[in-house]
């Protein structure tokens, strides 16, 4: 596939995935970290008429110029921006206009992506196209929020897959890999694309471990949770036993006891509980608790990727205990561009893989993903180690 098919391609999945909603769906925002799906529409449309069209195409005719204060989402280089929790007050610019802002940007990057480009520019491009990617899991994940958090329930898509409730296969004490003590190499080498933060390669010492080849299942979380792992305070962090009791947790999110039954919220809809399925939309700070439940731990970033090749992974995101640091030799571009990972990196974790909404072809070993502890409308799962 060349640039403008793959552009073409990259942003008809984004339309795909918005394709089952009502209009109404587009506009909310339940909780501050969920953006509207109308905002992920904009903002992905945005960045390519901010890093690509304006600065680069001549003879572009800015959609609106309004739209930069309400599609920026943190440049402070590219100026104002209406406040993230204020996403879901806009009810304009309406659901139709912004398709109708995407179509005027696709036609004008049709267009520019015909030309020769320079190396620093089709890197951008390439950056516009994960970086769309990127919101298109949390298209997935603040839908699923978004319906999920609806008292109605309703599915995203209504092709339900029966669950097995009944038949529980534990795993925990099976199959674990053990690999040797030495030097591994950390982080991307090779002329892909990688974004900043999976830079520089690097050698890391580690000593001998055992990690799951398996993610932890319902089955087994709900082990945890019927031993009374969530009032013991003994497995958690400080920071983790604060946030059970201030928010009454008690299970992941998205999982509700009734009638005497386990269920969870899928796109498929309210389900009974699928006790093989993996432990899925758990924070950092349970994914710890189980571990040390289970007199196991997390394992390091550096040990799940000198691991990889050992295990199927890409089910969920997967906690690590490594806190999102740069890497050796890390340095960020220029400008805006410089502004997209580096400033994260504080009071946050590592999460390992992909899950079953990040978009084909989007993941990659060295892939660093990273969400704040308490965090979890995401697809994060759990992976021991020893
Ligand atoms: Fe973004």
């Amino acid at each position: 596939m060349n640039l403008s098919e793959k552009y073409q391609s990259i942003r008809a999945y984004t339309e795909a995935i918005c394709e089952p909603l009502q209009t109404e769906d587009y506009v909310v925002q339940p909780v501050a970290d969920v953006s509207p799906p109308k905002w992920h529409l904009g903002h992905t449309t945005w960045f390519f008429e901010t890093f690509i069209l304006k600065p680069n195409m001549q003879d572009y005719t800015e959609f609106d110029p309004a739209f930069n204060y309400v599609f920026n989402s943190y440049y402070e280089t590219v100026g104002a921006r209406v406040i993230r929790t204020d996403r879901g007050n806009l009810s304009r610019p309406t659901v139709e206009e912004i398709y109708k802002y995407r179509k005027h940007v696709d036609a004008a990057m049709n267009e520019f992506l015909q030309k020769k480009l320079s190396k620093e520019i089709r890197e951008i491009v390439v950056l516009g196209f994960n970086h769309e990617q990127q919101h298109q899991e949390l298209l997935f994940t603040d839908i699923k929020y978004i319906l999920g958090n609806n008292p109605l329930f309703p599915a995203y898509k209504a092709d339900p897959k029966p669950a097995n409730n009944d038949d529980f296969a534990p795993d925990s004490n099976h199959s674990f890999i053990k690999l040797e003590e030495g030097i591994y190499e950390i982080g991307y080498e090779g002329n892909g694309f990688c974004f900043d933060n999976e830079l520089q390669n690097h050698p890391v010492f580690l000593k001998d471990f055992r990690i799951a080849k398996n993610l932890v299942t319902n089955g087994e979380y709900l082990e945890f949770i019927d031993s009374g792992g969530y009032k013991n305070f003994n497995y958690w962090l400080s920071d983790g036993w604060e946030w059970v009791k201030t928010n009454h947790v008690e299970a992941p999110m998205y999982w509700y006891f009734i009638d005497g039954k386990w269920h969870s919220y899928t796109l498929q809809g309210l389900q009974l509980l699928d006790l093989n399925e993996p432990v899925c939309h758990v924070s950092y700070y349970e994914a710890y608790a189980f571990a040390s439940w289970k007199q196991k731990r997390l394992p390091s970033e550096f040990e799940w990727e000198a691991a990889a090749n050992h295990f199927n992974w890409g089910k969920r995101w997967e906690w690590t205990e490594s806190a999102y640091l740069p890497y050796p030799g890390f340095s960020k571009a220029a400008g805006a561009i410089g502004e997209y990972n580096g400033k994260f990196m504080v009071n946050q974790m590592v999460l390992r893989g992909a899950s079953e909404v990040t978009s084909p072809g989007h993941s990659r070993i060295t892939y660093r993903n990273f969400f704040q502890p308490n965090l979890r409308w995401q697809y994060t799962g759990i992976r021991l180690a020893q």
